[in-house]
């Protein structure tokens, strides 16, 4: 983002003026307007939305780039066959959570690490994870993964990066898969950390890592949002938002956040609507 430019981000929007037929002032509609109140947009960038099918916040998570950054990930990359053992990591937040919950639809044995006691309870209580690790109180994150997968990790799904993924390394089985989606601890560092080297783990364990993009999906998004609205409906994936009223309230929403204090997707809520 160039100084003086507009804050990129996912929003919702209601149209005011529209000159495209499929398209009429009232209508919601999803895009990548960005930080402001006001924008125009080309049509064919916008998702129209159902107000009556879902809260119109979910375009923005469960129903939006991260459940569908969830959904590719879990069923393309990490594939977890039933009674596999699922870690995911970053497990309390807009995509961890549903990543997570999709692995416990398709069967997996699923451990979560997140940030605190809340958010563990969060994630075993509400969401319906096997176990949780609160990374900040636990002292030796190999061990505790070691204790919670006897048998090892078969799938791990990475929001994090640094030592934990390393920990997890460690503790892969054989023929593992991991999808990597982010590697939120080393996003502000100002040099890259020297961890230890553990790729020979994944000769060792003939294991897979794949990093990807959500976008790389996006001529199946259809698919994914038709899936995530089924299990939506039946009660199968559950979601939070933590809501900010106030554009003004934006850089300090998103400073948060990065500090860990949402729960599920963080969301801005600009004009009460
Ligand atoms: N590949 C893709 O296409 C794609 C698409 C969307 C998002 N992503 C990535 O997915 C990840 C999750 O994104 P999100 O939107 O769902 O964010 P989020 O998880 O809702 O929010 C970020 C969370 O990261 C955790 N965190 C912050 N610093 C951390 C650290 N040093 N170590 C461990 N956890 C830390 C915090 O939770 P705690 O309280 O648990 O620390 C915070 O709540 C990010 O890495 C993001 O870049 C990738």
């Amino acid at each position: 983002v160039e100084i003086g430019g507009v804050m990129v981000g996912g929003t919702v929007c209601r149209v005011i003026e529209s000159n495209d037929a499929g398209l009429a002032p009232g209508d919601y509609v999803a895009g990548y307007t960005g930080w402001q109140r006001y924008a125009t947009a080309p049509a064919k960038e916008l998702r129209k939305l159902d107000p009556s099918a879902a809260p119109l916040s979910t375009a923005l998570g469960v129903l939006g780039m991260p459940g569908l950054t969830a959904y590719f990930g879990m069923t393309d990359i990490c594939r977890p066959k039933a009674g596999e053992t699922v870690v995911v990591s970053g497990a309390a937040g807009a995509v961890g959570s549903i990543a997570g919950q999709i692995a416990k639809i398709q069967g997996g044995r699923v451990i979560g690490t997140c940030g605190s006691d809340e958010k563990a309870a969060h994630v075993t209580g509400d969401l319906g994870f096997d176990a949780a690790i609160n990374y900040k109180t636990t002292p030796d994150y190999a061990a505790k993964l070691r204790e919670l997968c006897p048998e090892g990790i078969d799938c791990y799904f990475d929001n994090v990066g640094g030592e934990m993924t390393d920990a997890v390394i460690r503790n892969l089985r054989t023929h593992a898969r991991v999808a990597l989606c982010g590697q939120i601890s080393q996003y502000n560092l100002e040099q890259p950390e020297t961890g230890p080297r553990l790729l020979f783990q994944f000769v060792v364990k003939q294991a897979k890592l794949e990093g990807f993009l959500v976008f790389q999906y996006s001529d199946r998004y259809a698919e994914g949002l038709r899936k995530l609205g089924e299990w939506l409906k039946q009660g199968r994936l559950k979601y939070r938002e933590s809501i900010v009223d106030g554009l003004e309230n934006a850089p300090r929403a998103f400073i948060e956040m990065l500090r860990g204090a949402n729960t599920g997707k963080q969301l801005v809520r600009v004009s009460g609507e």
